[in-house]
């Protein structure tokens, strides 16, 4: 589904230049989820941007399902941006929405009207299990329920994969249980590619099918993950002698 290769980005301050990512190859199998692990500081969220196609790196491939998204623009752009589901670290809502305008958002991007954005909104909401949190404003809502609102709107345009950037962190650990059953539900249900990033490996490991680990821009070499019991296997099918 997703297949990285060679990927670099290198941010350029005032002082020294920040090797966010340095030759990052890995990749990600229709329907699996896929857990992308390491410090902070790592290169996560630079990795979810790029995929997201919201960061543009300085050398590399990236393949959605074949075809290198680095070289494609314009309409073409606009319709692969739908196929990729995004939930940002710290939900990113806006407060002067309700949940429902909220989820709405991305489709009115798209332009779609009015009336139809309002029911695709409200199946994604109910998919979620917030129906009955439509009319809410996001201040109104509980750290799970806010996680839940950011998830409908990455899944409104039905995207074919779905890529979280801390998506629990913020919550208690039954909350984030919840969050990560819903998660897990959609994958079974759909078939959705999904891709989390996380430093609770232990509570988001065990929905992963796989693991990689990212240090200092450079992922590591199939071999366990620091301090779990986790195997990084960075390419699909790759398996590791212990
Ligand atoms: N826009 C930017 N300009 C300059 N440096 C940046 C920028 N974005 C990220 N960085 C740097 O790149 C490195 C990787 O950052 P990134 O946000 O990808 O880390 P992360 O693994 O997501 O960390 P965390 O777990 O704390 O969220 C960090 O050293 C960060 O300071
Ligand atoms: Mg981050």
């Amino acid at each position: 589904m997703i297949s990285v290769k060679g990927l670099s980005k290198t941010f350029h301050t005032s002082s020294e230049p920040v090797h966010a990512l340095d030759n990052v190859t890995f990749s990600a199998e229709a329907g699996e989820v896929l857990g992308i692990y390491g410090p902070s500081g790592a290169g996560k969220t630079t990795l979810l941007r790029c995929l997201a196609l919201l960061e543009t790196p300085d050398s590399g491939q990236i393949l959605f399902k074949g075809s290198n998204v680095l070289l494609v623009s314009g309409e073409e752009l606009r319709r692969l941006r739908m196929k990729i589901g995004v939930v940002f670290q710290g939900y990113n809502l806006l407060f002067s929405r309700t949940a429902l305008r909220n989820v709405m958002l991305p489709l009115e991007i798209q332009g779609y009207d009015k009336q139809e954005a309002s029911g695709l909104a409200s199946t994604a909401l109910d998919m979620v299990g917030l129906s009955h949190r439509k009319q809410f404003m996001p201040s109104h809502l509980s750290g799970g329920e806010k996680q839940r609102v950011a998830i409908a709107r990455a899944l409104v345009t039905q995207p074919e994969v779905l890529i979280l950037d801390e998506p629990t962190s913020a919550l208690d650990k039954q909350t984030a249980e919840s969050i990560l059953e819903l998660i897990q539900g959609i994958n079974r249900s759909t078939g959705i590619t999904v891709l989390i990033v996380t430093h609770q490996t232990e509570l988001v490991g065990a929905i992963c099918n796989r693991h990689i680990y990212i240090n200092n821009g450079v992922l590591s070499e199939p071999g366990y993950v620091p301090d779990t019991g986790l195997l990084a296997t960075p390419r699909a099918g790759e398996t590791i002698s212990c």
